[in-house]
């Protein structure tokens, strides 16, 4: 089968922040595509994560794409701060923005590409009249806030339906995934349509180490 490019996301929501310059060194050399980094406030989803400090630190020490993902409140007070610290790609909720436009259009005024996330029980459709607006749509395979859990198999569908949407109305936004991803569940989520694998456990956690785990999802993800 012909597959489109696969990117993995490596969040570092898993790494060890007591030397987090070196999981992402290692990460990087790994061959990862994007690092992405979990902005967690504890209102949204129910633990507290890291913020600016550790992406302007990021952006000191790699060049790959800073993949930000807002799980928070009222995110549009901090979009101006996360751009200006380096982040590339700055993802919303769809939950947290009653005036979704607003958000994603200064996320693009500030020279970011702009993601727009669904949560587990949130429907496709809500990305309808947002798509030919947005950079990336993140489908969450998990419910977010933490890191290990076990994907969901029922998003699989929902990555089908949002993959149609995303062809017929911005076939050249990216399709990313994010929960529970590894080499158990690449294959079936890039046989759905995502483009965009992101990965903490099954990166940072695995016993044979960062390099193995990156081929190990790459070669799930593109047999
Ligand atoms: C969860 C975060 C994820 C998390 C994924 O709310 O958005 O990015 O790090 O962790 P794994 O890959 O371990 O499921
Ligand atoms: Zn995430």
């Amino acid at each position: 089968m012909t597959r489109r490019k696969i990117k993995i996301a490596a969040s570092i929501l898993s790494a060890d922040f007591a030397r987090l310059g070196d999981q992402v060194a290692t990460a990087e050399a790994a061959g990862v595509d994007y690092i992405h980094v979990d902005v967690m406030d504890g209102h949204f989803v129910p633990n507290i994560s890291i913020g600016l400090p550790v992406v302007q630190r990021l952006r000191e020490v790699t060049s790959l794409p800073l993949d930000v993902h807002l799980m928070i409140k009222a995110p549009e007070r901090f979009l101006a701060d996360f751009a200006s610290v380096g982040a590339d790609i700055l993802t919303v909720h769809v939950e947290t923005c009653p005036h979704l436009h607003r958000p994603i259009a200064r996320i693009r005024e500030l020279g970011c590409q702009a993601g727009v996330s669904l949560n587990p029980s949130t429907p496709v459709y809500s990305l309808e009249e947002i798509v030919p607006d947005v950079d990336l749509a993140l489908v969450m395979t998990v419910n977010p806030g933490f890191g290990g859990q076990t994907f969901i198999p029922r998003m699989l569908s929902k990555i089908r339906r949002a993959r149609a949407l995303l062809d017929e109305r911005n076939p050249s936004a990216e399709l990313e995934v994010d929960g529970g991803i590894g080499p158990d569940t690449a294959g079936r989520v890039v046989d759905a349509g995502a483009g965009v694998l992101v990965a903490g456990s099954a990166i940072f956690c695995h016993a044979e180490g960062v390099a193995a785990a990156v081929s190990q999802i790459r070669r799930a993800a593109q047999s």
